[in-house]
């Protein structure tokens, strides 16, 4: 949470300027949660809320009293057995997260949708075959495989048809209705059983069957045939191939466990959906063209895939996005269909590089290295009575469902208690943003209790589609700010406060028409530090940090440098992308993505963290880099120079072979941990790829002041401020009358 105290009233919840908010990991694995109970949870009769440790028991009369509205609930008759030396697992203080396994195992799921682009060159298509035999040999031999071609048509494969390979054909041209998909494909228009009927079967094989057809599939196919005249970009109906791929998943029960996994190698340039005309001196729109309006295609694009994400999420199913080429594919437009179904996305430069094939190798794995991948994800929320929801930041979808508890305002996916997750995973986070009622408090036992309560219930389908309750509560307590504010300093947390106010500032950026993400930022900070420094009006030496907030301020400094504020220096399609990781991962890589941490490497010292800055550069140093999107290993002038001369290889140099494995096998710890795969950089000092690492660092050392420098370092050509000039800054605009 961004705060661990809360202030009682709305008012006074305003004043502290960063909002109340909590990011939870809806299906963390934690290793104190206890084991799975096999029934569902008590609810309360009056709120719903699920017996937890926060209610009040009378074990003599055997009643509960939900903390949440203080209705009295009798226990069933088989807890009569309960006392306070016999409680049952949900009454134990210590399990605050318990979950409740509903159903056993299913056993005919998930089902994976192949989408492949074949509009590439034979090279890109050469690799995304044998990354998709590598994928089929890992799929469990239950889950359904289905597969689908495009370029500038739309190919959909039987698999059950053995002695020759039968495709559907659909135009890509124009938008096909649901019922022209089903019709075409001779599926039944209704659903009338629980188990895919028949007809889908055709087009979706279990995993164990459909290998040999599917590998005897890939060995024949070619590049789209179709030919592309000189100066143009080839038709690729990437918006139709979508809709078709969900019109056949729509012949499923909804919420069976159906991803589709496009396999994308280009712009869409045919039928609805399309980013950019054919004509190739008409590039790809820029951050420029979105902001001066000046991209044509975009909104009907977004407008398109909205749509898509309404169907998908209906039915329950997830798309994934893997989307691999020099240029931009379309990711900022597609990006609401992905993130709404809560699909994977991964943004890499070609189907051969290490980004792209061991990502998508990892959604296959299994065992330790899995994912985690769920599906038919419900969240819901309840809280105290004085609390609001305003909405939720990250990879869901309102569902409309109102309550007492629904803020006026709404920010991100709000109007609702109750979000939809097509997909989930072991990594997936929310972030919900809480607001606290305006109405005045009343005599009631809500008023009286120094404790709030919130609680969140997530109810999902595991990989093997087992039905699980997972059922979080939390507590924390109020603090009359007007007496003290001091107590609730104590518990504010800076780096959730900078992740939360990174969402933010990114949700605006995309929505606010005009929106200056750096003013806000600093205003915000400005507010932020006059309210909680210490200091002397008008006298900037003064001002001093209580440590709660000590590290913020260089929160907002990397912040406002980042690609997530900085935009102009990337692609939309890579914006959308960092922007979707950003909503999607847990605080602490969050942070790093705002703020990467550098670590030094040297002889006689242990690997230690240093100062993201250009002085941490020194020529008989390594420094490794973590931005999460990137690593980078960066070796000092010396170290280079003795790297080429072979120093590693004489066995009086042993250290320094040492040396120089060290950031590379601590790289591979935090690759293997990651998902999407970071891009690893290696670089020298003064080498062309160092821009890497001098991107990220603060630049003390400019063109400006380089004279004052130690020999060795760095200067970095920018004309940004410092670090330290910020804070002067800040110091100065904080303590004005
Ligand atoms: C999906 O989840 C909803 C809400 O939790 C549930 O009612 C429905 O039965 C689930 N669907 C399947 C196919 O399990
Ligand atoms: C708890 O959640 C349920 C389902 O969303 C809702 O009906 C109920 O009003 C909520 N109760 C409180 C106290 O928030
Ligand atoms: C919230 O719901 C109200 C109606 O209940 C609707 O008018 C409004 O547009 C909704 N707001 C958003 C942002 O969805
Ligand atoms: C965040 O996720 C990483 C794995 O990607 C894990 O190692 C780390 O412990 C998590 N941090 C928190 C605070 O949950
Ligand atoms: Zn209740």
């Amino acid at each position: 949470m961004t705060w661990n105290l809360w202030p009682r009233t709305k008012v006074e919840a305003s004043k502290c300027v960063i909002p109340l908010a909590a990011t939870i990991a809806v299906l963390r694995p934690h290793p104190a949660i206890p084991p799975t109970l096999p029934y569902a949870p008590l609810r309360c009769k009056t709120c719903c809320s699920a017996l937890n440790p926060f209610s009040r028991v009378d074990f003599t009369a055997k009643i509960w009293i939900c903390p949440f509205c203080y209705n009295r609930n009798h226990f069933p008759p088989h807890y009569s057995q309960i006392s306070e030396t016999n409680l049952p697992a949900e009454l134990y203080p210590q399990y605050t997260t318990l979950q409740y396994e509903l159903t056993p195992p299913d056993t005919n799921l998930p089902v994976f949708l192949f989408l492949l682009d074949t509009c590439v060159i034979s090279e890109e298509l050469h690799f995304v075959k044998s990354a998709l035999r590598q994928a089929l040999g890992l799929l469990p031999d239950n889950a359904l495989v289905g597969f689908v071609s495009f370029g500038t048509q739309v190919h959909v494969h039987e698999l059950a048809f053995s002695d020759m390979s039968k495709v559907y054909v659909f135009r890509g041209t124009k938008d096909i209705p649901k019922e022209h998909i089903f019709d075409h494909l001779g599926l039944p228009a209704a659903r009338r059983s629980y188990h895919p009927s028949n007809a889908v079967t055709r087009f979706l094989l279990p995993a164990s069957d459909s290998e040999y057809a599917l590998n005897s599939l890939l060995d024949e196919l070619q590049p789209d045939q179709w030919p592309v005249s000189p100066g143009t970009r080839p038709a690729r109906c990437t918006g139709v191939a979508l809709s078709v791929a969900a019109g056949l998943l729509a012949a499923l029960n909804p919420g069976t466990g159906a991803r589709i996994v496009a396999l994308v190698g280009g712009p869409c340039t045919e039928g609805p959906g399309s980013i950019v005309s054919k004509d190739l001196s008409e590039p790809v729109r820029s951050h420029k063209d979105l902001d001066k309006d000046a991209a044509p295609y975009f909104k009907k694009a977004v407008k398109f895939y909205e749509g898509l994400s309404k169907q998908l999420v209906s039915q329950g199913h997830v798309l994934d996005l893997f989307a691999s080429a020099l240029d931009q594919v379309g990711v900022a437009e597609m990006k609401v269909a992905v993130e709404k179904t809560g699909g994977l996305v991964v943004l890499s430069e070609s189907f051969g590089h290490s980004v792209f094939k061991d990502s998508f190798k990892r959604v296959f794995e299994d065992g330790e290295q899995s994912l985690g991948l769920s599906f038919n994800g419900t969240v819901e929320i309840n809280c105290s009575k004085e609390i609001r929801v305003q909405g939720i930041i990250g990879p869901c979808t309102s569902l409309e469902k109102k309550g007492p508890s629904v803020a006026d305002t709404v920010i991100g996916e709000g109007n609702t208690t109750a979000w939809k997750m097509c997909g989930l995973d072991k990594s997936t986070c929310l972030t919900v943003i809480f607001d606290l009622s305006s109405s005045e408090r009343s005599n009631t036992p809500a008023a009286a209790n120094p404790q709030l309560y919130l609680q969140f219930l997530t109810s999902y389908q595991r990989p093997n589609g087992q039905s699980v309750l997972r059922v979080t509560t939390v507590t924390r307590r109020w603090v009359d700010v007007a007496v003290s504010s001091e107590e609730l300093v104590q518990g504010f947390d800076q780096e959730t406060a900078a992740v939360v106010m990174a969402r933010l500032a990114s949700l605006k950026m995309e929505t606010e028409e005009a929106f200056d993400a750096t003013r806000w930022l600093d205003r915000l900070l400005i507010r932020l530090c006059s309210k909680f420094g210490d200091y002397r009006k008008d006298d900037p030496s003064s001002f001093t940090l209580n440590p709660s907030f000590s590290l913020f301020p260089q929160f907002m400094f990397n912040l406002r440098r980042s690609q997530f504020v900085q935009v102009f220096n990337n692609s939309p399609d890579e914006t959308a992308y960092f922007r979707m990781l950003l909503n999607r991962e847990n605080i602490s890589n969050a942070a790093v993505m705002i703020q990467p941490s550098l670590i030094a490497y040297s002889f006689n010292a242990l690997p230690a963290p240093v100062l993201l800055d250009v002085a941490s550069i020194s020529a008989d140093r390594i420094l490794l880099l973590d931005a999460y999107f990137s690593l980078v290993i960066f070796h000092g002038m010396s170290i280079a120079q003795w790297r080429n001369m072979g120093y590693q290889h004489q066995t009086e140099h042993q250290t320094f072979a040492q040396l120089l494995q060290a950031p590379q096998d601590d790289a591979q710890i935090i690759i293997r941990d990651r998902f999407p795969i970071p891009r690893l950089v290696v670089c020298d000092q003064h080498g062309s790829q160092a821009r890497f690492l001098l991107a990220k660092l603060n630049p003390s050392a400019t063109y400006n002041n380089a004279h004052e420098m130690a020999a060795g370092s760095d200067v970095i050509f920018t004309d940004d401020v410092s670090l330290q000039v910020f804070f002067e800054h800040l110091q100065r605009l904080a303590v004005q009358s």
